[in-house]
């Protein structure tokens, strides 16, 4: 199957952590990109991030300052779906919440043509329920990128049980061809990495609970002894306690409650108190200009 070509424009919707990375990748392969978000003026500063990391590129030498300048060129903010209806395939990468996704696929269906793909960043909301009120289920597929998009290699492509081979396989294809590493699945709660990273963030938040240790020992403990990249509690700053907090209640209630799965209250008061991590410039560490990191 054919990899989607870099003539045919690519949408991005949602300019948060994920959308943003995601219109980059794209548009570093070539695709026009057109990047929307409800929040006003959140698709700007979507492109504003893109070109503050990729000016530390320029800056090492790394990159070309035309290369950057005509990549941003490729990334348009725009403000209405209906904009987005030459797009040859859509990702949406908004909040993870089954209705106002659902919402979205409805009103895409509405402004997108026939062939155009539509395709969801959800971390663990299953395919087959979001592509359930569709008119053509069989155009919805996962694409599942892991944070930060431009760095990170695998893509989930997930298939809901009607979504069309043809579908899977371009999308594959794409993602490949953006290069990727992409891997099929199908969508069961989580998918693959979100089910078994659950238990990884769920006992690290029991070990605080408990006292075992602080955050920032835990953290060193796995990133050493573990030689994971991040630990847990670095990890979820990064995701953003109020997506990871979404995602667990997800596998959790598809789990159909199942204690294995069971959210953190931990995480839930970082939620309520707005400490989403780096996003807000605090969680588990406080992210503000100057502040130290504890020590382990
Ligand atoms: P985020 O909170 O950084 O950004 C979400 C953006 O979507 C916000 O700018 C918000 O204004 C916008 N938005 C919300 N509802 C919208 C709507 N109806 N129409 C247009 N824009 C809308 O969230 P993040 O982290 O980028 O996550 C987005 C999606 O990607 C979620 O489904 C999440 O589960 C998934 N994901 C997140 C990962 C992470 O590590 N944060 C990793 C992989 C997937």
């Amino acid at each position: 199957m054919q990899p989607l070509v870099p003539d045919i424009p690519v949408a991005v919707i949602g300019a948060g952590a994920m959308g943003s990375g995601i219109a980059q990748v794209a548009a570093q392969a070539g695709h026009q990109v057109f990047l929307l978000d409800q929040r006003e003026g959140a698709a700007e500063a979507g492109r504003q991030s893109i070109a503050k990391q990729l000016q530390r590129r320029v800056d090492k030498g790394k990159l070309e300052q035309s290369a950057l300048d005509a990549l941003l060129d490729r990334i348009m903010p725009v403000n209405e779906l209906s904009e987005l209806a030459g797009a040859g395939l859509v990702i949406e990468a908004i909040v993870e919440d089954l209705d106002i996704k659902r919402s979205l696929l409805a009103n895409l269906e509405e402004v997108c043509n026939a062939s155009t793909i539509l395709a969801t960043n959800t971390s663990s909301i299953s395919v087959t329920a979001l592509g359930a009120r569709m008119k053509h289920p069989e155009r919805l597929v996962g694409m599942h990128f892991f944070n930060p998009a431009p760095l990170m290699a695998l893509v989930e492509v997930i298939k809901g049980l009607a979504t069309s081979d043809e579908v899977a396989q371009r999308v594959y294809a794409t993602a490949a061809q953006w290069g990727k590493k992409p891997v099929t699945a199908t969508s069961t709660p989580g998918f693959i990495v979100n089910r078994v990273a659950r238990p990884f963030y769920a006992e690290s938040l029991r070990l605080l609970q408990e006292q075992a240790a602080s955050s920032a020992t835990l953290d060193a403990i796995v990133r050493e002894a573990g030689n994971f990249r991040m630990g847990p509690f670095e990890l979820t700053d990064l995701i953003g306690h109020d997506v990871n907090y979404a995602v667990t209640s997800s596998v959790f209630n598809a789990y159909y409650q199942d204690t294995r799965f069971l959210p953190s209250l931990v995480q839930k008061d970082l939620v309520e108190a707005g400490r989403l991590g780096r996003k807000s410039g605090q969680g588990f560490y406080n992210y503000a200009e100057g502040a130290q990191k504890p020590e382990p």
